[in-house]
């Protein structure tokens, strides 16, 4: 059922003044629109863990995700469209029902799990990993986030879906989309990571973890500069500019991952970082959802 032809998202070429006059191409890869709810890297993450969990024969899914997660979000779609019970251990200590990300998840039937902020921190430790496995008997645990190696291998399938680059560019939190695209991208082909978290260089290291190919690949880079702030923070210049996207060129960006990459990579453009005639495809990572819950949190 997963393994059933989907059409692949749709790439959108941005026209600006700025692009013309730095005689650069950008295109968008609009993994937003891959699917209404089930968007972006976490059904690319998603898709080979179900097909896992299927050929295991396991009866349910079970994962981690904070209230506002996009992870916790398309989970609980893929559980919904699927008929795969879900379990879903949320970093509490309580579960607000009024914030939108939870209520969806609870209309697609998940069983949440709130969990203190201690016991959260224990979500990839073997032994409580094994104490959840005792719990919830047969399920399928996948991490928070959803990076592991089968969600490599969806990631390295969008890469292999792209149009020709000279770069690629994408958000990167905890580095499995950057790991899986670099899987499939062409070594001709430099990737961009912009790093939506202060402090992270621990993530080139995390990023050859989850692929160790990448260590001698010269074809990548993490960028620091662009996380706005940190985790979940972002400027008024940077959410200004995602409303302009969306108002000039019906390209919808959320602060927290892809708002923060285009914003990066415009500053890049402005400072004529790419050669004149490149090519650079930028990744809408999906997300959106995430805009409900800045919205509940008066935070937009
Ligand atoms: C919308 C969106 N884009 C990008 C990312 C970053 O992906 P990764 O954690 O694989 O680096 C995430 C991660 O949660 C995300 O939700």
């Amino acid at each position: 059922m997963f393994n059933s032809k989907h059409l692949e998202s749709p790439v959108q070429r941005i026209n600006h003044p700025l692009l013309r006059d730095k005689k650069v191409t950008l295109l968008v890869k609009r993994d937003d629109l891959l699917h209404p709810t089930v968007q972006g890297n976490k059904w690319r993450k998603l898709k080979y863990n179900l097909i896992e969990l299927k050929r295991l024969n396991r009866s349910a899914i079970l994962t981690f995700g904070g209230p506002f997660s996009n992870h916790l979000y398309a989970t609980a779609m893929a559980s919904k469209l699927f008929n795969i019970p879900a379990h879903i251990i949320v970093r509490g200590p309580h579960l607000d029902m009024q914030n939108p990300t939870l209520r969806f998840a609870k209309a697609c039937g998940v069983n949440l799990h709130a969990v203190t902020r201690l016991e959260y921190r224990q979500r990839s430790d073997n032994a409580y990993l094994q104490d959840l496995a005792t719990q919830f008997p047969n399920t399928y645990i996948v991490p928070e986030g959803g990076s592991n190696q089968f969600a490599l291998q969806g990631c390295k399938e969008l890469a292999l879906s792209l149009p020709n680059a000279d770069y690629v560019c994408c958000a990167v939190g905890s580095g499995g989309t950057l790991a899986g695209i670099l899987s499939g991208l062409p070594t001709s082909t430099q990737a961009l990571g912009m790093c939506v978290l202060k402090g992270a260089e621990y993530l080139s290291q995390e990023v050859c973890r989850l692929n160790p190919n990448a260590a001698s690949q010269q074809n990548w880079q993490l960028m620091h500069q662009f996380h706005d702030g940190g985790y979940g923070k972002f400027s008024d210049a940077q959410w200004a500019f995602c409303q302009q996207m969306k108002q000039d060129h019906a390209l919808p960006l959320e602060p927290i991952y892809t708002g923060k990459m285009m914003f990066g990579l415009w500053q890049l453009i402005e400072q004529s970082y790419f050669p004149e005639h490149s090519t650079i495809v930028a990744i809408h990572t999906g997300g959106l959802q995430g805009l409900d819950g800045l919205r509940y949190r008066n935070l937009i």
